[in-house]
């Protein structure tokens, strides 16, 4: 074999397995159909649908109840989506909560496996199923961050903790807030998906929402007065990094002095 072969085989054998990892895990099904379910983006949507969340949802969004199994015969079990809007829908998909692995399963954020098109076409086939809340549009600019702490102590912080970094409560972990977008806090209060209440216009008015948002999205960047935040924990740490610093300068210097000291 020439050295050009070998040097090939080589590269060959070193790329492929590179560009298996590349592909990352195979997406799940995303097959779609048009005409099936007829034309537009409530059919792409339905097509979708059918291949990647009816063995959970049921066919048409009817659910699935525990002990029957799923479309297909799949074994699944979902809750009906009939009425649950564009809101939820948009929710769901675009943290990556949907479509789960495992019904037993907390949804939490994670890659979205469909592209943009994919989402709006499933969003728009979910609220054709029935009457429900379209998307909101918070404008967390003309709310208080002020009044948006004190209604996040009063409604949020037991699960969430008072800078929004998540925890956990009986049965659930609850994720830290950071990643929220200003859509999906006002989708979630609204929703109140998994163990979290939910919260009604009578509870949380839209102006209370604006504030509430106004909070999160400060405590995701609080003003840090100059200086390390260091995790925004308070003197304690501060204490140990001045000690650690001030320990380091002193052995430094001790080791200076006995340098000189020896020449
Ligand atoms: C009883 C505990 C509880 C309370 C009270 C609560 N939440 Fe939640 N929250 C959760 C849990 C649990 C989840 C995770 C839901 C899931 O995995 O499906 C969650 C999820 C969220 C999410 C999605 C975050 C993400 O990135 O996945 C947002 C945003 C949110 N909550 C905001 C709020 C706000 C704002 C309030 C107050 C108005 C609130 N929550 C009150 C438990 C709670
Ligand atoms: C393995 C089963 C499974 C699959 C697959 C699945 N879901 Fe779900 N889905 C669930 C379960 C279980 C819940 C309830 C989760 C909760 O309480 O937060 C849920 C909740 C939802 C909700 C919230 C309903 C509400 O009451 O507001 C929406 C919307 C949703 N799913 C959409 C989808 C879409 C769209 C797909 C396909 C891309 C999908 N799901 C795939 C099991 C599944």
């Amino acid at each position: 074999m020439t050295r050009v072969a070998l040097t090939l085989l080589v590269l060959v054998a070193l790329a492929a397995p590179a560009a298996l990892a590349d592909s990352g895990p195979p997406r799940q099904g995303v097959v779609i159909d048009p005409g099936q379910h007829g034309a537009g983006l409530v059919g792409e949507g339905a097509s979708l649908y059918a291949a990647n969340c009816a063995s959970c949802h049921g066919p048409h969004g009817v659910g699935v109840l525990k002990a029957r199994r799923g479309a297909g015969d799949v074994p699944g079990q979902g809750p009906p989506l009939l009425g649950v809007g564009a809101l939820s829908a948009d929710f769901y998909l675009r943290t990556g909560y949907m479509p789960l692995e495992n019904p037993s399963q907390q949804p939490s954020r994670s890659r979205v496996l469909f592209p943009e098109e994919e989402i709006r076409a499933m969003v728009a086939y979910v609220a054709s199923l029935g009457e429900g809340p379209g998307i909101p549009r918070p404008q967390p600019q003309k709310g208080s961050v002020a009044a948006g702490n004190t209604l996040f102590l009063q409604n949020c912080a037991g699960c969430h903790q008072i800078v929004g970094a998540g925890g956990y409560v009986t049965g659930a972990r609850v994720p830290p807030l950071e990643e929220a977008t200003d859509r999906q806090i006002a989708e979630a209060v609204r929703i109140g998906p998994y163990l979290m209440p939910h919260f009604s216009e009578q509870r949380l008015t839209n102006t209370q929402l604006n504030s509430l948002i106004a909070y999160v999205d400060y405590a995701k960047h609080p003003d840090d007065a100059g200086g390390w935040s260091i995790g925004h924990l308070g003197p304690w740490p501060e204490g140990l990094v001045a000690w650690l610093i001030a320990t380091s300068a002193l052995v430094a210097t001790c080791i200076v002095i006995g340098k000189r000291l020896k020449a």
